[in-house]
């Protein structure tokens, strides 16, 4: 199975076998969004199955948390685990100072609060995330439904006096229709091929009445696991400042691959 896997998956599953060996016995742990963090989840589970390890487990979305009670994680919500000692998540994008752009699979708000209420977030991902600059990922926005596009216009206006190289928005859609989250709200994507600033788009974004949250992550990521398609992985440590290498077997995951079939 391992080898059916396009070279993504497998950067995608070498970065989430690398990020799961944080997880100690007895960990609260923020379960991110996306085709990465769902690696994570599954490789998670596998370690509670096989290990015993008593593990509780946070979803930042409806997604996650069907997915990880699949795979036998016990799901509680952030107001009961009230603090967690490690959030595991995915991006869209990273830079240099491990800033992140966030909310490609929708779930930004619920992957900000539950990373924000954490000791530590690793970050999993695959090396075409990584940037000079964020930006050429489509920043997201959300919204509420309630005067959503004059809060749209309201973005677009903030837009004009700041450092962006693009100032397009649209509206996530699912079909013909709104996609909605998982809050209820709107996205509204923001097209800006450059961010010169991203600590203070952030700031001004919300700032705006009608933007919920943005997908800036400023200063939350500690870590990011950048996974490679041969299982080669490197570890950059933001509070540490340095940076790691280490090798992921995939032979020795055979029975994950198993449970796919
Ligand atoms: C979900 O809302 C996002 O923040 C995801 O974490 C991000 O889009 C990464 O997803 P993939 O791992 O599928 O690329």
């Amino acid at each position: 199975m391992a080898a059916e896997l396009s070279p993504i998956d497998k950067a995608k599953f070498a970065a989430a076998k690398s990020a799961v060996s944080y997880i100690e016995d007895g960990m609260r742990v923020g379960m991110g969004t996306g085709s990465t963090a769902a690696w994570m989840v599954r490789l998670l589970g596998e370690r509670i199955r096989e290990e015993g390890l008593k593990i509780t487990g946070v979803p930042t979305s409806s997604r996650t948390a069907d997915l990880a009670r699949q795979v036998g994680i016990n799901v509680i919500g952030l107001d009961e685990a009230k603090w967690l000692d490690l959030t595991i998540d995915g991006a869209d994008e990273f830079d240099d100072e491990l800033n992140l752009i966030k909310g490609g699979g929708g779930a930004l708000l619920q992957e900000k609060i539950v990373a924000t209420a954490s000791d530590q977030m690793i970050v999993i991902a695959d090396a075409a995330k990584s940037v000079k600059a964020l930006g050429a990922f489509p920043l997201p926005v959300e919204v509420v439904p309630f005067g959503w596009q004059t809060t749209r216009a309201l973005i677009e206006e903030m837009l004009v006096s700041l450092d962006v190289l693009g100032r397009n928005t649209t509206l996530r859609l699912n079909g013909s229709q709104p996609y909605v989250t998982d809050e209820g709200n709107y996205i509204v994507d923001l097209h800006l091929n450059r961010i010169g600033s991203p600590r203070q788009l952030g700031l001004v974004l919300n700032q705006i009445p009608g933007v919920v949250e943005n997908g800036l992550f400023i200063d939350i990521c500690d870590i990011v696991i950048i996974g490679g398609g041969d299982g080669k992985i490197e570890i950059r440590d933001i509070n540490a400042g340095k940076v790691t290498h280490d090798q992921i077997d995939f032979l020795e995951d055979e029975n994950i691959f198993k449970d796919l079939d």
